[in-house]
This record gives C-alpha cells, sequence and structure tokens, in this order.
C-alpha cells in the first residue's frame, strides 16, 4: 500500500513516515498541501495522512481537492490537535476517512492503515455489500424514518469509525443507552468489552472506588483488591451514564484518564494504562452545570469532542408507527398479537414525556393486559392527559376527546364492565353511552 505523509512540522513527518516505511508500507512526504497535490497528479497513493493546520494548504482543502479528483480516490486520514476536533468531523462528513488526536503514537496509525487495507483487498462490490448490511442492520436498530433520527444513525456510523469521545444528551427514554451499545458494537472495539457505569447509583464517596477500583484496606470496608470498571473495559467501551452525578471532587480523575490515559487504584500508587474508549451520557444541560460551576469545565470540553442530541419522541411523533412495530415485536417475542385500527391514533394523541421507554412500557402494558391483542381502550389509561395550552386551533377537541374517553373508561371500569350501571353514573342515556363507546373504540 502507498502513503502520502502531509505534514509541515518536519521532525514529525520524518518520524511518522519512517514509522511507516519500517513497517512495511511504501511512504512519500510532502511538506504541505500544495506540495502534496503535485505528487497526487503525478502518482497514484492508497492513503493520505495529512495534518489540518498547514500554512500553504490546509487538510481541509487538500481533503476536498481529492474528493473532487476523478477515479479511485485515495483514503484520507485528518491529523488534529485537540483544538481542531470540530473541524476533523467536518472532514469525516466531506469524505476523510477518520481522524486522529493529538498526541498518538504512530501504531495508531499504522492500525487504521492496516483497517484500509483490509478493506482494498475486498472488491469494491464486496465492500459495498457490506457497507449496506451494516447500515441496514443500523436500522433495524435504531428504529425512525424521520430526518432527526436518520441524523442520529449516521452519527452513529461516523462516530463508531473514530474513537474520540462520545457524548451522548437527550431526555429520559430517548435511546441514549442503545446508541451508546450500538456504537461499541459497530465499532473496532466491538468484540472487546462495553461496560455500562450508571454513575447515580454510587453514594458519592464509593464512585471512585467504583471507576477506578481500590487497594487492600485502603478504607474501611476495602478487606480485598478490587477492579474498577475501567479494569474491566480494558481495550474495550466503557458507558458513563448520569455522568453529571459524578461529584466536583471526582471528576479531576476522570479527566486525567482522558488526558493521559492513566489512573490509579484508590490507595495505591501505581499508576495503570488504559485503552478505553469513553461515552458519556446525560439528561442535564451539561454545558449549563459547567457554566455554574457544578461540573468542571475542562471535563466538559474533553467529553463533547463527537455528540449525538437525541430527540425527545414528541419532535418526531412520525416515527412512532414504525417504533411500536419495533417495539411489539420484541414484546411478542414470537407470540401473535394483533394491533387495533385506531391505536397509534390514540398514541398519537400522547405527549410521551417519558420518550420511547415510555411507549414501550405501554405497550408492554396493554400486550398482557389485552394477552397479545393492543386496543385502544387498553392504551388510554396509562396515558396521562395531556396539559397543554386549549387555545391553539385542533387543541381543544383534542383535549375534549380525551377527557371524554377518560370519564367513559373509569366509568366502564367501576361498573366492572356493565354498561347500563356505568351509563347510569354518568348520568347518561344508555343508547348515547354506547354511541360514544363505539365513536372512541372502547
Ligand atoms: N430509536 C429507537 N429505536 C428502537 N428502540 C429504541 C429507540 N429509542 C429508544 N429505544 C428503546 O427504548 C428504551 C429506552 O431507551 P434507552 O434506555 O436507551 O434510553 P435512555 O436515553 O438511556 O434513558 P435514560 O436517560 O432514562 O437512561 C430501550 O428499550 C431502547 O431499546
Ligand atoms: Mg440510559
Amino acid at each position: 500500500m502507498k502513503v502520502l505523509v502531509v505534514d509541515d512540522e518536519e521532525i514529525k513527518r520524518i518520524s511518522l513516515a519512517d514509522d511507516l516505511a519500517n513497517t512495511g508500507f511504501e511512504t512519500v512526504s510532502a511538506a504541505d498541501g500544495r506540495e502534496a497535490l503535485d505528487l497526487l497528479a503525478r502518482v497514484s497513493f492508497d492513503v493520505v495522512v495529512t495534518d489540518i493546520r498547514m500554512s500553504n494548504m490546509d487538510g481541509m482543502e487538500l481533503l476536498k481537492h481529492i474528493k473532487r479528483g476523478k477515479g479511485l480516490h485515495p483514503e484520507v486520514i485528518m491529523m488534529t490537535a485537540y483544538g481542531s476536533i470540530p473541524l476533523a468531523v467536518e472532514a469525516m462528513k466531506l469524505g476523510a476517512y477518520n481522524f486522529i488526536t493529538k498526541p498518538f503514537s504512530n501504531d495508531e496509525v499504522v492500525t487504521l492503515l492496516e483497517r484500509i487495507k483490509e478493506k482494498r483487498q475486498r472488491t469494491p462490490e464486496a465492500e459495498k455489500k457490506r457497507a449496506t448490511v451494516d447500515l441496514s442492520k443500523l436500522e433495524q436498530t435504531l428504529i425512525g424514518h424521520s430526518s432527526a433520527m436518520q441524523e442520529v444513525r449516521r452519527l452513529v456510523e461516523l462516530y463508531a469509525r473514530n474513537d474520540a469521545t462520545v457524548l451522548l444528551t437527550g431526555q429520559t427514554g430517548t435511546g441514549k443507552d442503545l446508541v451508546a451499545k450500538t456504537i461499541h458494537d459497530l465499532s473496532n472495539r466491538r468484540s472487546a468489552a462495553f461496560v455500562k457505569v450508571n454513575c447515580s447509583t454510587f453514594p458519592d464517596h464509593l464512585i471512585e472506588s467504583a471507576l477506578f477500583g481500590h487497594a487492600k484496606g485502603s478504607f474501611t470496608g476495602a478487606d480485598q483488591k478490587r477492579d474498577g470498571k475501567f479494569d474491566l473495559a480494558q481495550g474495550g467501551t466503557i458507558y458513563l451514564d448520569d455522568v453529571d452525578d459524578i461529584p466536583l471532587e471526582h471528576q479531576i480523575k476522570l479527566l486525567r484518564v482522558i488526558e493521559e490515559k492513566i489512573f490509579e487504584r484508590v490507595g495505591a500508587a501505581v499508576p495503570i494504562h488504559v485503552n478505553v474508549r469513553i461515552i458519556a451520557a446525560t439528561k442535564k444541560r451539561l454545558l449549563a452545570e459547567a457554566q455554574n460551576g457544578t461540573f468542571r469545565s475542562d471535563l466538559y470540553y474533553r467529553l463533547n469532542v463527537l455528540r449525538i442530541s437525541l430527540p425527545p419522541l414528541h419532535t418526531h411523533l412520525v416515527d412512532l408507527p414504525a417504533l411500536v412495530d419495533h417495539l411489539l415485536a420484541r414484546i411478542a417475542h414470537g407470540r401473535p398479537y394483533s394491533l387495533h385500527k385506531d391505536a397509534i391514533q390514540c398514541l398519537l394523541c400522547h405527549t410521551w414525556p417519558g420518550n420511547v421507554r415510555e411507549l414501550l412500557n405501554t405497550l408492554e402494558r396493554a400486550f398482557l393486559l389485552g394477552n397479545g391483542r393492543i386496543t385502544p381502550d387498553l392504551l388510554a389509561p396509562e396515558l396521562e392527559p395531556i396539559h397543554e395550552d386549549l387555545t391553539g386551533s385542533g387543541r381543544f377537541n383534542t383535549a375534549l376527546n380525551r377527557t371524554e374517553q377518560e370519564l367513559l373508561y373509569k366509568a366502564l371500569k367501576q361498573a366492572n364492565g356493565n354498561k347500563s350501571e356505568a351509563a347510569r353514573t354518568l348520568g347518561m342515556k344508555l343508547s348515547t353511552f354506547r354511541d360514544k363507546l363505539k365513536k372512541h373504540s372502547l
């Protein structure tokens, strides 16, 4: 494989080119983007490894030229300083294969080159097929055709290729856990561990030992040496859920792991090297927490390298029918089930503060109560009435309908299903009551 190394810092350029050549790659180097383009016009390369910031045509310009060119393009790997990560993410969106953050060891570049080599050895058809399989797998995992969910999938696919820290934000039940696991499963670390740490479940004084482990006798009750979650995640991915719950005084140690890839067990002095990808999640507005001093802002910026914001369900209700299909199949697990024709309409009237998890729970209860037959009457009582401004057009009727539906349901339930009795308690003629039941498919 032929590799072109582009960097305006001579020492780095020579060192990387040397290392790559010693590993068996045919390597040529260029001192800036301009020189690289001249070379590319004459010689064909499989991969270009380029710095982003260079004086004479920077890495971004070079990338654009390469991707505009005809024929088979070389893959492009961007080298970036921490401060230019947003540019590097932009570069991936423009078609760069990947980026690595400085300081890196030249071995990391070799690993990427080997992956590209494998990819190039597959025929274009096989490669295309593989990419399609991966994407359709993703579509079957993270459901939704709304533009918001398409964007989530696009970022998941992009971030799975990279190894930088990811921050997931979104309300409860929007799919943060699912996205974290999916990124891991699509990444190069997929065969190593995925370790979830629920930071909110540990009392403040135990979080440090949970994350980093402790030495024997390091505190009262520590009668054994214990590995922490970072030990368990070696080679794989650690998922820090509710990361904002790590107390301020313990955040510094996490910052150090990210920056130096080193930690010590509580009560021990031996530094341990980690090779772990970090994915963090929060329901809070972490930037605001950082600004008001409840979260370290340096840690915030280290976590917020690659970011995905999961949309609340009420903002992409177009995905609800597909989600219902998916979740019902999951719940039924092979058992037969049916969905009443008005069920979706009934679900669309709700605001879903608990998002996809609330939808899952609602369907699960209805499935159990209805023995697999999901009908609006089984769904309606589970749903909180909509607390909305009633002045908007259409809202008044929605609220009225919903209230009527609830009253009918409650009366019927109290009367143990006896319609005449239920009608009587509501002060309604039986025929009117029956009509209304029909209207609401109860
Ligand atoms: N787009 C989606 N497609 C399919 N399933 C989804 C989707 N979003 C969420 N889910 C499912 O909804 C449930 C809740 O999602 P998840 O646990 O990932 O939410 P969360 O954001 O981590 O919530 P919390 O903040 O409360 O921990 C899970 O069972 C998950 O599989
Ligand atoms: Mg979660």
